[in-house]
């Protein structure tokens, strides 16, 4: 595994591109299956490790794959397709299970390995298998671990979420698109990557109503043409380097940025004594001076986003008084916290609650990605400390942060990507 190696007492300045959406992309990308026809998407982040996965898989499945340019893919689904989703990618990423919806609404049947994926708690996948059921397709266990899913004619149906899981809503959404009528997903998530995917449906020729709140209608059956499409933004990424900018004291212009994606972040930012300036597309955070303790809990959108809670847990370590956070949408997602106390953080942690005590000066040490954004947050924990981090797994930071080492080195910072 490589490492990335932080030095430390850099102040992050300058502007900063932000590259498509990785979460956006991944369902997108599954969704062109359901196209029997080619389809251009641009704000591709193509240099992400689950974005050339995700390619990989398409490309086993019979899909044909043309990258051009940086961000720009043109995929061309017109098959024959193949049912069995690859183990090879399926054990390590997550986002495989996306596939499920849009081949079953293709071809009827899939076979999928449970999907690996970050280590954040246990992850199921029931919720993707029960609303899919309610379409009327049956679930088996197949050999080897397998689920095989089966379903020639997908009927459309009122489905109810437990949770308002993103997965399973996008999963949903693309089977619903080619059913026999029409689905109703209620308690759905609202997520923008959410509202991308049923943008891209669309676009495409297909018609989902009420994306961005919690009761989606996809009328099904209708044909998928091809075409052209722009990704959003990545929130996630934005956010990473807004929070970067904060903690080094430093003044960054975010550029291609939906600022309402990210309105929980201006504001926790604002509250602990950031300066954030919106102005269209761009978003300008900067920082001087003693940060101010907050208190923060995670939530499905438009709560705080999960994805950049390890982010604030860093930040917070730098902020005078008492912080607490609190994580409600996944189990295990405070692991960071004990990798931040190796680097000098004074942090207690319970269950899903942790307290911070701040300012502590930080010092560089070895420490691991526990998980993708878990990663980044160490990074940007490195460049405020004393002296030079090391970061093991850089990998897991790769799967969601394109050039990353080169992007933060030119707004200032020194970071390599060590093998
Ligand atoms: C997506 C994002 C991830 C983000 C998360 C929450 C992608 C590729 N990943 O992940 O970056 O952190 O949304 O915003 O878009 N759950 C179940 N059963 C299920 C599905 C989910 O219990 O069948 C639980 C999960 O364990 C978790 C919660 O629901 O506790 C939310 O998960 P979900 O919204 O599904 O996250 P993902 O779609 O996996």
């Amino acid at each position: 595994m490589g490492q990335f190696v932080v030095a430390g007492g850099r102040r992050l300045a300058g502007t900063f591109v932000v590259s498509g959406s990785k979460n956006a992309a991944l369902p997108i990308l599954a969704a062109t299956t359901l196209v029997a026809a080619p389809v251009t998407l641009t704000g591709v982040p193509l240099r992400l490790l689950d974005v050339r996965h995700m390619l990989a898989m398409l490309q086993e499945l019979g899909v044909t794959v043309t990258m051009s340019g940086s961000d720009t893919v043109t995929v061309d689904a017109r098959g024959p397709l193949s049912p069995d989703l690859p183990d090879v990618y399926t054990r390590t990423m997550r986002a495989s299970v996306f596939l499920m919806g849009p081949i079953l609404g293709r071809l009827g049947r899939v076979t999928v390995s449970r999907p690996g994926g970050c280590n954040i708690g246990p992850r199921p996948i029931d919720l993707h298998l029960k609303a899919l059921a309610a379409l009327s397709v049956r679930f088996m266990e197949g050999p080897g671990g397998h689920i095989v899913g089966e379903g020639r004619r997908l009927t459309g149906a009122v489905t109810y979420l437990d949770l308002p899981s993103v997965g399973a809503t996008e999963n949903v959404m693309m089977a619903a698109a080619a059913a026999e009528g029409d689905t109703v997903i209620e308690n759905a998530a609202r997520e923008p990557e959410v509202v991308d995917l049923a943008q891209f449906l669309n676009a495409m020729g297909g018609a989902v109503h009420g994306a961005g709140t919690d009761r989606i209608w996809i009328q099904g059956g209708h044909t998928l043409s091809g075409g052209a499409y722009e990704l959003i933004p990545d929130r996630i990424e934005a956010g990473t380097v807004a929070v970067a900018a904060a903690l080094t004291g430093g003044d960054v212009m975010l550029s291609h940025v939906v600022p309402e994606h990210l309105t929980p972040l201006w504001r926790k930012l604002s509250e602990m004594g950031a300066a954030v300036e919106v102005s269209g597309p761009t978003v300008r955070v900067s920082a001087a001076g003693t940060l101010r303790a907050t208190s923060l809990r995670t939530g499905p959108h438009p709560g705080f986003p999960t994805d950049l809670q390890p982010l604030m847990l860093a930040l917070m370590t730098q902020a005078q008084g008492c912080s607490t956070l609190v994580e409600t949408v996944f189990e295990n997602r405070l692991r960071h916290a004990l990798e931040l106390r190796r680097m000098g953080a004074n942090v207690l942690t319970d269950g899903r609650m942790a307290v911070i005590y701040g300012p502590t000066p930080l010092e560089g040490a070895v420490v691991e990605a526990t998980d993708l954004r878990a990663g980044a947050a160490l990074m940007v924990a490195g460049l405020a400390a004393q002296g030079s981090t090391t970061v093991l797994g850089a990998e897991m930071v790769a799967r969601g942060y394109q050039d990353w080492a080169e992007r933060l080195s030119a707004l200032g910072a020194s970071v390599t990507l060590e093998p």
